[in-house]
């Protein structure tokens, strides 16, 4: 008699599958505050991102209030420089509008191959982070504008640039408004083998 598979099909993974292909990057936030245990706790699932070698090459940057002043005049001075004072002035008041800051970063590795797999570790660690605190119904967005590559934002980060470089700036908080978004189908993008 022909064995039958084990059934995967359960609620619980339903669950899960749902809080993954869910989670939507969040340009509008509340203001209510996001506890601080709650973000402690999805570093913590961060940094369980594999990671080859366990280099564990990244680090996790909580700018606090003077911190993020500091990020927001840098913000203001850097889209003066190229478009102007209104859009920087726009641009300013929209970050700070922004209730959660996160910084990451990867570690610097001489060896290309450590340094792309490291950076790899890094996006999932990031994920993690993004997907714990998407359960806890609180949104985020990763950038990397311009000013996560300038070298007044690694002065402000405390980072010395031939040490590490900034993987993500994550804002993070609970959503004002969740977009929807598609993806393309599987047979656009699963190629089977025989
Ligand atoms: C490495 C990385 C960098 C990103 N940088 C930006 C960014 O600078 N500005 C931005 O608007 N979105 C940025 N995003 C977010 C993507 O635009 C977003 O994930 C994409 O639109 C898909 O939307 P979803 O996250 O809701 O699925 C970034 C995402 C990744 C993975």
């Amino acid at each position: 008699m022909k064995k039958r598979a084990p059934s995967y099909e359960t609620q619980e993974l339903r669950e899960f599958a749902e809080v993954l292909r869910g989670r939507r990057t969040i340009e509008l936030f509340l203001q209510t505050p996001v506890p601080g245990e709650l973000v402690d706790e999805a570093i913590e699932t961060a940094t369980w991102a594999p990671n080859h070698h366990v280099t564990e090459p990244w680090r996790f940057i909580l700018p606090g209030d003077e911190s993020v002043q500091r990020i927001l005049d840098l913000c203001r001075r850097i889209v003066k420089e190229k478009k102007g004072a209104e859009r920087a002035e726009h641009k300013r008041d929209s970050w700070s509008q922004k209730p959660g800051w996160l910084i990451v970063t990867c570690q610097r590795s001489d060896d290309e191959l450590r340094q792309k797999e490291d950076y790899a570790a890094c996006s999932v660690a990031v994920q993690n982070f993004m997907l714990h605190l998407w359960k806890a119904g609180v949104g985020s967005k990763w950038t990397t504008g311009d000013i996560t590559r300038d070298p007044r934002f690694m002065e402000i980060i405390g980072v010395d640039e031939s040490d590490a470089f900034v993987v993500g700036l994550i804002w993070f908080g609970y959503p004002k408004l969740t977009p929807s978004q598609s993806r393309k189908g599987l047979a656009d993008v699963v190629f089977r083998l025989p």
